[in-house]
């Protein structure tokens, strides 16, 4: 059974350290001009000092609650997305529903990369339709700047660190906001991006060299897939919503490249002045990037709601996840 969904409450934090082009160029062989017309990024924002991927996601937490108006003792389950938390466990999620107080919530961290928020509301929706939860918190935080090889020029001019959170609830007004959701995986395509795990053979067994727990990535081919599979896959959701592509308000995708948000734009034949971009300041947060675009461009007045809206995700694993929602005045 399908019930009616309330997107209820949105926050994103980012940290204050920013760190632009040229500043990467004094460590590696790269250039201002060669990141902006290769991706369109500009700056990117990251952790300094004792802040974690924990910090920046109880920040983006706490805001999506104060909007929602749903109390921390009333949510249900804290799912969190993070390709690195700052710890493997406790899992983010459990140290967030401490730090909030959300004493009844079950919890857990999802890894799906950068479809992360979508994944996140496709299980929220499976147990909200089920009756197992009333009101559920979604949080991407990404340190990806502790999961990068700082001497790689190819990977590391392309990631900023952030998070992003949402709160979804049982809509008592009976108006639904998810309209569609789809979310697809690809594994045998899993070599595109990758982040090995640390963890060795005992060196009873034998000897091993220190593992190296960076993000290694085909460019090139992560771009074709994207292009290639991403739009009708976001044809299909559109299709579910019952809405016609013109009769959306905004396109709000995964900040991964301009290029690829360019492109996405003219597949499906997007309205320009609907598709919201902020990569130039963030560059790519993973799993934050489609909820710090969302919190910002409303915050800022770029989105106004009421609204609706295509929120489309991409990333390692090869994962996908598209949702057409509604939006309503005053969740973030
Ligand atoms: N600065 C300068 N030169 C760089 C560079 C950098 N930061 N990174 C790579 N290069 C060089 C390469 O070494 C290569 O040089 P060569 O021709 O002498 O060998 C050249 O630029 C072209 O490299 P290539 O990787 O083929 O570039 P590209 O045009 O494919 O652009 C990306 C690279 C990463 C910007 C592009 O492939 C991309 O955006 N892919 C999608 C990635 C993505 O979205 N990932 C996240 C998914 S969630």
């Amino acid at each position: 059974m399908s019930i009616p969904i309330k997107i209820s409450g949105i926050g994103y934090y980012v940290p204050e350290t920013v760190i632009s082009n040229d500043d990467l160029a004094k460590i590696v062989d790269t250039s201002d001009e060669w990141i902006k017309t290769r991706t369109g990024i500009e700056r990117r924002h990251l952790l300094s000092g004792n802040e974690t991927a924990f910090d920046m996601g109880l920040a983006a937490a706490k805001k999506a609650i104060e909007k929602s108006g749903v109390k921390p003792e009333e949510i249900d389950y804290i799912i969190a997305a993070a390709c690195l938390g700052t710890h493997i466990y406790p899992s983010t999620a459990c140290e967030l529903q401490a730090a909030l107080g959300a004493d009844k919530a079950v919890c857990f961290d999802i890894t799906a990369a950068c479809a992360g928020l979508i994944y996140g509301m496709g299980i929220s929706k499976a147990f909200m339709d089920s009756g197992m939860a009333k009101n559920v918190l979604i949080v991407a935080t990404e340190a990806l700047s502790h999961c990068l090889d700082w001497s790689d020029r190819g990977t590391c001019v392309l990631f900023g660190d952030g998070a992003g959170a949402m709160v979804l609830s049982v809509a008592e007004d009976g108006q639904n906001d998810i309209l569609s959701i789809g979310l697809r995986a690809q594994g045998d395509l899993g070599h595109y991006i990758t982040m090995e795990s640390p963890g060795k053979n005992c060196s009873l067994v034998e000897q091993n060299d220190e593992g190296q727990m960076y993000i290694k990535m085909n460019g090139r081919e992560v771009y074709k897939y994207v292009v290639t599979k991403l739009p009708p896959h976001i044809e299909e959701c559109v299709e579910k919503s019952g809405l016609k592509m013109d009769e959306i308000d905004y396109l709000v995708p995964h900040q991964a490249n301009l290029r690829i948000i360019e492109a996405l734009e003219k597949r499906l034949n997007f309205k320009h002045e609907g598709v919201i971009s902020n990569i130039q300041e963030y560059a790519n947060t993973s799993a934050a990037s489609i909820p710090i675009a969302l919190a910002e461009s409303i915050e800022q007045g770029k989105m106004k709601l009421p609204c609706t809206a295509i929120l489309t995700g991409f990333g390692a694993g090869m994962t996908a996840g598209t949702a057409v929602v509604r939006l309503r005045e005053g969740i973030a």
